[in-house]
């Protein structure tokens, strides 16, 4: 999930661009990509109603699943034992996840597992910047209801840079159809704050660099071909927006209908990753706010690309609002802005953010 700068330095250096497959819709994607799958949604099936004391296989790699996402510490040489680690990490992601804290793989909890999500970790360091990092509601301040979160030490752009540029990778040779997608999600997030972001032909020197890859592209976070692996950012100031040049992005904005059942498992609203990934660009962290961009998780066939009130309080605390901005004044109290704050004030700028996508097949259960 990290990666230290120089690796970062390195791997615009030493890029393998990709020609990414683009579809103005879902309709418009060939059968012969469609690629129907069900082994993840079976090894997640056969976990249902797992819990303490049990023995079953592929219990390994939920513990891996909980690892990539920071709910179990250590990677060490995981078995299939439902263990109190395992146990632990699983209330924890209930608990961040609204879901009843069970403690046992449940039907509603492998719904949320199976979920495509962003792979940028909730619990860094052991500490959760979502709910479950939080005093329980009602415990405290019962004015507090932002569930925002920040990188560990609150990374942002610089008070001086307000005037941001991003650039494309010019071997992607993109359309300007999909560049304005990109410049549509940036909108929406510079309608809230007083940064404006402006394309710029200049990949090296623009502070956001945004580029489609196809597999290892040298960062050590390889992307993996379809689904799995969607995107990955860096928090500021890195700037580094990677997307998987091997996934079928939708373009047009027509939101993603469940007509076609493997259609929606193989395409991907590029306009959500977009908007959810510049939140990660910004220094937002995930939230638990189901309908918040910077939830971590998006059911299939979703598209999610309005920012929620959390969302737009989040980004101005970072930031400050926009004197354009028309809606609810959402600067907080000191207070508030503190007990928001569920991040540790540890760790670097260089936390490398990676969407990880999953199959779902969540309206088979
Ligand atoms: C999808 O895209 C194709 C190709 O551009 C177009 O012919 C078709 O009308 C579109 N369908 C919808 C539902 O927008
Ligand atoms: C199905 O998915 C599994 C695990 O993701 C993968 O190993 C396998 O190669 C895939 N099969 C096909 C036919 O794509
Ligand atoms: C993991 O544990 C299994 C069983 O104890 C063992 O066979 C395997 O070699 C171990 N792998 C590593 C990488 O330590
Ligand atoms: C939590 O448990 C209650 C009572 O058993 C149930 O009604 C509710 O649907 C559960 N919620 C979830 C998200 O599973
Ligand atoms: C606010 O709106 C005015 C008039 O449209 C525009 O000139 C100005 O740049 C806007 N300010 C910001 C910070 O977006
Ligand atoms: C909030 O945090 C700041 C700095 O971390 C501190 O100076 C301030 O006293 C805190 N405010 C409250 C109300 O706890
Ligand atoms: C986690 O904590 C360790 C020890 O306190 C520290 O060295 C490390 O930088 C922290 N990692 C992150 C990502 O904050
Ligand atoms: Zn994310
Ligand atoms: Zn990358």
């Amino acid at each position: 999930m990290r990666i230290p700068l120089f690796i970062a330095i390195v791997l615009v250096l030493s890029f393998s661009p990709a020609s990414a497959h683009f579809f103005p819709n879902i309709s418009s994607i060939p059968p012969s990509l469609l690629k129907p799958n069900n082994t993840a949604w079976d090894a997640f099936h056969k976990l249902l109603g797992c819990h303490a004391g049990q023995k079953v296989d592929g219990l390994a790699k939920i513990k891996k699943y909980f690892y990539n996402f920071g709910y179990i510490s250590s990677l060490s040489n995981f078995t299939d034992d439902f263990d109190d680690a395992l146990e632990s990490a699983l209330k924890t992601y209930q608990q961040n996840f609204n879901l009843n804290t069970t403690g046992v793989l449940d039907a509603p909890t492998i719904q949320h597992l199976i979920r495509p999500r962003c792979g940028n970790p909730d619990v860094v360091n052991g500490t959760s910047t979502m709910n479950s990092g939080k005093p329980p509601a009602g415990s405290q301040n019962i004015h507090t209801v932002a569930h925002f979160s920040f990188f560990p030490g609150r990374p942002r752009w610089p008070e001086s840079k307000t005037d941001l540029t991003y650039a494309f990778l010019p071997q992607n040779g993109l359309t300007d159809n999909i560049k304005s997608v990109f410049s549509r999600a940036f909108d929406r997030w510079s309608e809230v704050t007083p940064l404006t972001f402006t394309e710029t032909a200049s990949f090296q020197s623009a502070d956001i660099k945004i580029g489609f890859f196809a597999g290892d592209h040298n960062d050590g976070e390889p992307f993996d071909g379809p689904m799995g692996t969607l995107a990955h950012a860096f928090s500021p100031p890195g700037g580094h927006f990677h997307l998987d040049g091997d996934e079928n992005w939708v373009i047009d904005g027509v939101p993603i209908v469940e007509r076609d059942f493997f259609s929606i498992l193989s395409a991907v609203d590029l306009e959500s990753v977009a908007v959810h990934e510049i939140g990660h660009l910004l220094g937002l962290g995930h939230s638990s706010v189901e309908d918040s961009i910077m939830f971590p998780s998006l059911a299939a066939g979703t598209r999610r690309v309005e920012l929620a009130n959390d969302d737009i309080q989040g980004v101005q605390v970072l930031y400050g609002s926009n004197p354009n901005f028309t809606g609810p004044n959402t600067v907080l109290t000191p207070t508030q802005e503190n007990d928001t704050n569920g991040a540790p004030k540890f760790g670097s700028l260089l936390v490398h953010v990676v969407v990880a996508f999953f199959l779902s097949f969540v309206h088979l259960i």
